[in-house]
């Protein structure tokens, strides 16, 4: 047996050699393949990305190259460098990355030129009156699952994890926005949800290719449940405000893709859209659970509104921004990832120059920087709802590292090519959600003790994180709720 052994490691070793052959050269990055070979700092990463790459930063610096699983990573850590990286779509290719995620994730293939496509099409459904549109229909359907969610005249007080009902009341009224038809029943929309959930968590281990056998099975089953709900609830004409479907599936069917794959781009669609508003509405409300003088300054601020938020274009809630901006700073966690198709010389914020190998990836990370860099963002782990105000109460966009004043000091939606389609129709979803709960609701922690969860680490990279378990609430629907064109309310 253990010569057996013995023999295929050595026969291993020709192998180990070639992928640890790579050193350093003059000009590149400090290079950390990790001791162990060709997966480098594959499990690492893979179990707390921002954990692992502050390690590196403190070990090398704002650029530095690891081995993760037989590839090369550059990351680059300089906000300030960032827009050289962003303005190269030469060089720096974007998406063949997309695809290979898109496939492993929903498995589904789209041309890369039908994905730019694709995308300015969603990008005008996401501006001027589509968008308001969608914004108004999504404030219905808010107030509609509230009312089927509470009995009127009930004072008992309902429990349940703040989480799952900021992601379901969310993710359910986001689907009938944007993909309901009339046919839709209270029972099929909780399917779609529950299955949903059940695929999102998983989402991280599909896209890195590291689920179980067990997982991957219930990851596939609720895909395909996904695509057989989608399929059947698209047979439908879409109403009039869904225009968006009608021109993103010709688009598909130009391209050449049949039903199934139109199927499969809708699944992703409903991740692109509905992922994160739910996720990023449960942090914000934990974090005005937990903050009372944060959640007395929205409370005054919501007092004031003549009207409730309805539409996008609402900008009197400058509390309120500050907030969200404040979550989204330490929740939103995206990687920018790009391939390098050919040698390339990147120039530093402050002049330096470093060479990037072609077939190398490069990664930006906005979370750990500009986000979470004390320099930039003073105690970055602490939650301050007024860090985005000036002292009159006004947006506060002046943000200093070394002297500098930042362009890029908060990168929730991404940037450049990257940057979030539906960004302005989430802010508008979260901000009614929350205002709604604020308004119709009594909400307090079931524990008043209680602090917020951990974050799952694991959850790094794709969008807004989510926490490890989930925190116990109860709510009731106040007694009066807000009569919004009477201007003597008390919240
Ligand atoms: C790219 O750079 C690497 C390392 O310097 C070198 O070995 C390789 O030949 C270069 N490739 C091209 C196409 O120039
Ligand atoms: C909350 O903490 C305080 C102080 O530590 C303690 O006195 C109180 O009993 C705790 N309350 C609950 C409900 O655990
Ligand atoms: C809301 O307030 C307005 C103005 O004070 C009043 O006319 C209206 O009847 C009120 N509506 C409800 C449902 O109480």
């Amino acid at each position: 047996m253990i010569p057996i052994i013995l023999i295929s490691l050595l026969g291993l070793l020709p192998v180990v050699w070639l992928f640890s052959k790579r050193t350093r050269l003059e000009n590149e990055p400090p290079l950390d393949k990790g001791y162990i070979p060709w997966l480098g700092h594959a499990l690492e990463f893979g179990r707390d990305a921002a954990k692992f790459l502050t390690r590196m930063k403190q070990k090398h610096g704002d650029i530095f190259t690891v081995r993760v699983a037989g590839r090369y990573v550059t990351v680059l850590l300089d906000p300030n460098s960032y827009d050289a990286v962003l303005s190269d779509t030469t060089t720096l290719d974007r998406t063949r990355i997309s695809q290979m995620l898109l496939q492993r994730i929903f498995d589904v293939r789209l041309p890369s030129y039908e994905a730019e496509a694709q995308r300015r099409c969603m990008e005008r459904y996401f501006q001027g009156p589509s968008l308001s549109q969608l914004c108004s229909s999504m404030y219905h359907n808010l107030q509609f699952l509230l009312a089927t969610d509470t009995t009127p005249g009930s004072v008992e007080w309902k429990q349940s994890g703040l989480f799952n009902f900021c992601y379901s009341m969310l993710f359910r009224a986001g689907y009938l926005s944007m993909f309901g038809t009339e046919n839709n029943n209270k029972a099929e929309l909780s399917a779609v949800y529950e299955e949903f959930r059940k695929f999102d968590r998983l989402l991280g281990k599909l896209a890195r290719s590291t689920l179980t056998k067990e997982e991957k099975k219930v990851a596939v089953s609720a895909r395909e449940r996904l695509w057989g709900l989608l399929s059947s609830a698209l047979q439908s004409e879409a109403p009039e405000f869904q225009s968006w479907r009608k021109r993103y599936l010709h688009l598909l069917e130009q391209s050449g893709a049949g039903p199934e794959t139109q199927t499969r781009a809708m699944l992703m669609q409903l991740w692109l859209t509905q992922g994160n508003a739910g996720p990023a509405s449960f942090w914000l409300l934990a974090f005005l659970l937990t903050h009372p003088e944060a959640m007395k300054a929205v409370r005054e601020e919501l007092r004031e509104l003549q009207r409730p938020p309805v539409d996008a274009a609402q900008k009197h809630t400058p509390v309120f921004d500050s907030v969200l901006k404040e979550t989204l700073r330490m929740t939103s966690a995206a990687f920018v990832t790009r391939e390098v198709l050919q040698n390339k010389t990147l120039r530093l914020s402050g002049g330096r120059e470093v060479l990037l190998r072609q077939g190398d990836r490069l990664c930006l990370f906005p979370f750990l920087s500009p986000q979470m860099d004390p320099q930039i963002h003073p105690e970055p782990e602490k939650f301050k709802f007024d860090r985005f105000l000036t002292t009159d109460g006004k947006e506060k966009t002046e943000f200093y590292k070394d002297g500098r004043r930042m362009k890029y000091y908060s990168m929730p939606w991404g940037a450049g090519a990257n940057a979030c389609v539906g960004r302005h129709f989430a802010v508008t979803a979260i901000k009614q959600f929350v205002f709604m709960v604020l308004t119709h609701l009594d909400l307090e922690l079931s524990d008043p003790n209680a602090t917020i969860p951990p974050v799952n680490p694991s959850r790094y990279g794709f969008g807004v994180i989510q926490p490890d378990r989930d925190l116990e609430v109860q709510y009731r629907l106040r007694k009066l709720p807000r009569n919004w064109s009477s201007p003597a309310y008390t919240l």
